[in-house]
């Protein structure tokens, strides 16, 4: 299993690939396709094994509506492990080794709670961080100041890129 930090115009058909395995709809697949594309990705790291992309996780940069700052913040997402190695410890292993690795003041995603908050995500709310007006939908927005207090001074609607409210 190889963790890569540096992932290439080339790569585009393995984590298209692995985002239509991994998810219902081809919205995650349309929209990574999109974002980089545009040059929009902050960063994205990829699992390999055997010249496979079994694991993918992207950032981009997000705003907080009526906040100016300096801070990077970006959101993590999409973030998929392949099926069939799903549930064995790798989603897990890659947030992390891909945590350290990841240039930014704070990060932000929307997803499943039980499983980021392993890794330090805290209730978005903590921070007096929302997503949008559905308290669903905010219950499971969630962040992580990659140093204690980056988010200090930051409250409001988080804002990522359009594409990511495409239907
Ligand atoms: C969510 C996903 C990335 C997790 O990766 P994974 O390799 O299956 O997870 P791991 O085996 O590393 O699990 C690590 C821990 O998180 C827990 N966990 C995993 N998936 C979880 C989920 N969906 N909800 C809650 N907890 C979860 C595991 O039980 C495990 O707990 P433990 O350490 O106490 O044993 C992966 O299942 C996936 O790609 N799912 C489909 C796409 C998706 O939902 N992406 C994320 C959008 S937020």
């Amino acid at each position: 299993m190889r963790f890569e930090t540096e992932l290439t115009a080339e790569d585009g058909p393995n984590i298209d690939h692995l985002l239509r395995t991994v998810y219902p709809t081809e919205f995650e697949a349309h929209l990574v396709e999109s974002l980089r594309t545009r040059r929009i990705m902050a960063a994205e790291h990829g699992l390999w094994d055997q010249g496979a992309l079994v694991g993918y996780i992207a950032y981009s940069p997000v705003t907080i509506e009526g906040m100016e700052t300096k801070r990077q913040i970006l959101g993590v997402g999409p973030m998929a492990i392949h099926t069939d190695y799903q549930g064995t410890g790798l989603g897990r292993k890659l947030l992390e080794e891909s945590l350290k690795e990841v240039d930014a003041d704070a990060l932000v995603l929307l997803g499943h709670t039980a499983f980021y908050e392993k890794v330090g995500f805290k209730p978005a709310a903590t921070y007096g961080l929302t997503f949008s007006d559905d308290a669903e939908q905010n219950a499971a927005f969630m962040a992580l100041e990659c140093w204690q207090g980056a988010l200090e001074g930051l409250k409001g609607r988080v804002e990522y890129d359009r594409r990511f409210y495409d239907e």
